[in-house]
């Protein structure tokens, strides 16, 4: 076979495609739903073989119930998961309970603070994908450009040799983005500290208040969380400069760890809460974020090219608002795009351009203050024993702060347009 037949096969087994979004994560899985509201059809690119519910389950704040209520999802979650009314916070140090209420000055819809399964999350978005809208096993390793049929287009070389060339490229492929890399956008930064997350599975009902626990001691924060009658989720942070990938594994001697030596002054409820941890679900995580003012003036588009959720904002976990975060761009994305699309009734050089201009102009200073509320947050929180940090904490966190914290949750990312040829499906 001769190299100009050879490069002609190779052209024929490239695939084409509008839109493509790498990461099925939340914030993948909600800007393809958000993109389908408006009438778009975007291919998801997951590398993992099936929907990947790391983490075990997190925190939903208002902002996030609105986001899912525009995508037409929240309804399908909300009678599953109850609001939280009240946590509490002991500081085994000085025994000191604090006690703050989880109500949002103007939360009217009554959607509150509720946590979630990440699966159920995960999954209750991709039922309401068109089938093979996700291509698992999909891995994608580079990214190059090219011009075709007077096009710009991005060229996605997958992990096993496969081409896709895309007319618009979303990364939400989580916090060691390949996309946000391509686009040039600053490596994330290791803030010191490391997660331990968990679910615990109770047959026979744990029999815990529906309430939010925190514990902190020394440089620990930790804490548990009951998600419905059998299931409590629980985290541990602490403070370690390891890598992630040098980071034990194996999730017997990561439980070990926190039983015998992390955890091992804490409250016996705590205790027992790791001990009956479902080992499937347990993680050890580094937390990273980028530097805010590497997202304000940082290149997060070019072209036809930009990021979402983690890829674009990863933030400590310290106001639990990096999911949240990632359901508003989402939104915001889709009725950027959704805005170009129905005006143009396709897409086009131009307008598709512009709508990624407008979401990340919308989007980075709103992201960058919750990265900087959440590393604030964190500091103050497990700033350990200074007089300054438990000063802060007991007088003005739980207090002052936490009502600043509930406005910037309360957040409303609007609805989304209808589409133009939304008719297909339901
Ligand atoms: C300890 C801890 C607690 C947290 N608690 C909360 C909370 O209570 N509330 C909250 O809102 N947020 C919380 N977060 C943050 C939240 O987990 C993240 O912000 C959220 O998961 C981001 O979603 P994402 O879709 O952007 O990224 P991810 O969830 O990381 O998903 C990225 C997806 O992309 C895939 N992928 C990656 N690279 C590639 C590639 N090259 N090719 C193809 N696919 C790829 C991955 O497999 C993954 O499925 C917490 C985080 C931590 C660490
Ligand atoms: C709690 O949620 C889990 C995961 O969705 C589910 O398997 C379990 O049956 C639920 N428990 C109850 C009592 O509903
Ligand atoms: C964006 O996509 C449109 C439609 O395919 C294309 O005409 C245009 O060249 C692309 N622009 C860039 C900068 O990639």
């Amino acid at each position: 076979m001769c190299l100009r037949e050879r490069e002609r096969e190779r052209e024929s087994m490239e695939k084409y495609y509008d839109v493509v979004i790498v990461g099925g994560g939340i914030a993948g899985l909600a800007t393809a739903l958000g993109l389908k509201r408006v009438g778009i059809r975007a291919m998801v690119l997951e590398r993992s073989h099936e929907l990947r519910a790391t983490g075990a389950a997190l925190s939903l704040f208002p902002n996030a119930w609105r986001a899912l209520d525009a995508l037409g999802v929240a309804h399908k979650l909300i009678p599953l998961y109850s609001a939280f009314t009240q946590g509490y916070v002991t500081d085994l140090g000085s025994g000191k309970v604090v006690q703050f209420a989880f109500s949002g000055p103007q939360d009217g819809e009554g959607m509150g603070v509720r946590p979630v399964h990440r699966k159920a999350l995960l999954e209750a978005l991709a039922q309401e994908l068109p089938p093979e809208t996700i291509l698992f096993s999909s891995k994608l390793a580079s990214i190059t450009t090219k011009v075709h049929q007077d096009s710009s287009l991005a060229v996605l070389h997958m992990e096993d040799g496969t081409i896709l060339n895309a007319k618009v490229l979303i990364g939400c492929d989580g916090v060691h983005s390949v996309v946000a890399q391509w686009l040039g956008l600053k490596a994330p930064i290791h803030s010191g500290r490391m997660a331990v997350r968990g679910l615990a599975v109770y047959p026979q009902g744990h029999g815990f208040e529906h309430r939010v626990q925190q514990f902190v001691h020394d440089a620990l924060r930790a804490g548990f969380i009951p998600l419905n009658s059998t299931d409590v989720y629980w985290f541990i942070i602490y403070k370690s400069c390891v890598k992630g990938d040098e980071a034990p594994k194996d999730p017997v001697l990561i439980q070990k760890d926190v039983l015998e030596n992390m955890a091992k002054d804490f409250p016996s409820t705590y205790l027992d809460v790791v001990q009956h941890t479902d080992l499937s679900t347990l993680t050890l995580t580094p937390l990273m974020f980028r530097f805010p003012l590497d997202l304000i003036f940082g290149p997060t588009c070019k072209g036809n090219v930009t990021v979402a959720g983690d890829a674009m904002h990863p933030m400590t976990p310290d106001l639990g608002q990096g999911g949240c975060a990632a359901l508003e761009d989402a939104v915001i994305l889709s009725r950027h795009i959704g805005n170009s699309f129905i005006k143009d009734g396709g897409i086009r050089s131009k307008g598709i351009k512009e709508a990624l201009e407008g979401y990340v102009y919308e989007r980075r200073w709103r992201a960058a203050g919750l990265i900087t509320g959440s590393y604030l947050s964190g500091w103050v929180q497990q700033g350990g024993s200074s007089w300054l940090a438990k000063f802060i904490r007991d007088k003005i966190f739980y207090g002052l702060l936490y009502k600043r914290f509930f406005e910037a949750v309360d957040f409303d990312c609007g609805k989304l347009p209808a589409g133009s040829t939304v008719a297909e499906e339901n």
